[in-house]
């Protein structure tokens, strides 16, 4: 099939990649020169691992292409996917301004019949929506539908994720539609839920905020367990265990971020708010989560005499998770803002992420905690769980350690000499 994927975001890229590995004829759509550009050239524009070589594969062998003209693009594939963005608007709810765009085009350009599937997390309606807008910038009446397909693809695991989903959702009213996206996805071994396009779009938004939901719990579970003097991570285990809890997303930290979590839960409050009805139960989800940097701010506060001004405090980690370059959102980039306004002196290091402006990086550990009065990892990344401690403490003014990811063996650096402070890793 002829594939047009309109974004060629972390979500329209892995998508396109993905069915042309599957063998279809794919081009990928964006209105940013650099992007394409950089595309067209195999090269990647955000960090993923293992997505560059497959890019690279199929620009090789013309499977995939990369076009600024909607137009032509428009007229010469049968099934669209729209992978815009949809930011978070000023009153919470998601920024369709992108997929209007995108959905006007379609209708200007339309030629024969075709499918036009949402793939961004698109508010529940959405669907409708696009079919009013093409409608709208039909000069003739040319028949098509719209289908609602979320993604549910993580960040630094995409193609893995993409190419072995836990299920694909397909939200369609017409046959035809269900059938050519049956048809697309028929080699992908996993179920297929048949739905309408509503239920498709609240599911997506159900699964990022129930997902969301569970860190939350853990979090503040994770407060109780510290007055306690208990080990949540053990918590975490003992509970998921049960097959109805499951172990996954229970590690406990300093919140969730990026790019979905924070917008989709604000987007699902404002559904239900819009629909006179309430999603107290992730308003909750919400405060847990934004005041997981403070409670670590004040624990800095306590082992520091209770005063920030002129510490020096060394980041480690800014992406909002660990093999990323997304600084979206990330509780490190909040704790930094939070730093500075206490007067404290930061200096971070990230593996890939390299910021543009301020606070000062540095390529290697030794440099950024050096003279550091306490270190706060933030990040997950892998390579600073085998750091070796006992050659950065005398590097360092004071041997804090402040374990925003619960990921060192607290014995260990304890005994080495290390004030060591996790998320109730007792
Ligand atoms: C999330 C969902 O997991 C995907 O299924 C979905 O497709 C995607 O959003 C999206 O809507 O596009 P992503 O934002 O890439 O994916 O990242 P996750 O791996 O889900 O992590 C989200 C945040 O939760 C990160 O900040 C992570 O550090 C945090 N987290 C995760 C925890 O604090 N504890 C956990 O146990 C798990």
């Amino acid at each position: 099939m002829n594939i047009l994927i309109v974004g060629t975001g972390y979500v329209g890229t892995t998508t396109g990649l993905i069915f042309s590995e599957m063998g279809h004829q794919v081009t990928g759509l964006d209105l940013d020169k650099n992007k394409i550009k950089a595309l067209k050239a195999g090269q990647l524009h955000f960090y993923e691992p293992g997505l560059e070589d497959l890019l690279s594969k199929h620009v090789t062998a013309e499977t995939i292409k990369f076009t600024k003209k909607a137009k032509k693009a428009i007229k010469e594939n049968d099934v669209i996917f729209i992978c815009v963005g949809t930011p978070k608007g000023t009153d919470g709810s998601a920024d369709l301004t992108y997929v209007k765009s995108v959905a006007e085009s379609i209708g200007k350009y339309m030629n024969r019949y075709k499918v036009i599937v949402t793939k961004s997390t698109v508010p529940v309606g959405t669907a409708d929506l696009v079919t009013k807008w093409i409608t709208e910038s039909q000069e003739d009446p040319i028949p098509f539908d719209v289908v609602s397909n979320p993604e549910f693809l993580r960040e630094g695991s995409a193609l893995q994720d993409a190419l072995n989903p836990d299920r694909i959702v397909i939200g369609a009213t017409s046959e035809k539609a269900r059938a050519i996206m049956k048809e697309l996805y028929k080699d992908f071994n996993c179920p297929i839920v048949e739905t309408n396009p509503k239920a498709s779009e609240m599911i997506k938004y159900a699964a990022n905020s129930f997902l969301a939901m569970k860190i939350s719990y853990i979090n503040e579970l994770a407060r109780v367990c510290d007055v306690l003097k208990i080990n949540v991570n053990e918590v975490s285990r003992g509970m998921g265990l049960d097959h109805r809890i499951g172990p996954h997303f229970l590690h406990a930290g300093l919140g969730y971020g990026g790019s979905c979590f924070p917008k989709d839960v604000t987007a699902l409050i404002q559904i239900a708010k819009e629909n006179e009805t309430a999603l107290t139960i992730l308003e909750k989800v919400v405060q847990v989560n934004e005041a997981l940097p403070l409670t670590l701010i004040e624990k800095l506060k306590q082992a520091l005499g209770g005063d920030l001004t002129n510490k020096t405090i060394a980041i480690l980690g800014l992406a909002f998770k660990a093999n990323t370059d997304d600084t979206r959102e990330s509780p490190s980039l909040i704790l930094i803002d939070r730093l500075k306004a206490e007067k404290g002196k930061v200096r971070v290091h990230d593996p890939i992420v390299k910021l543009d402006g301020p606070p000062e990086q540095f390529p290697s550990i030794e440099e950024t905690v050096a003279g550091a009065d306490a270190l706060i990892i933030c990040t997950d990344w892998e390579v600073y769980k085998h750091l070796d401690w006992a050659s950065l403490k005398p590097l360092m003014g004071q041997p804090n350690i402040f374990d925003g990811r619960n990921m060192l063996d607290k014995e260990i650096v304890e005994g080495l000499g290390f004030h060591y402070v996790g998320v109730a890793n007792h």
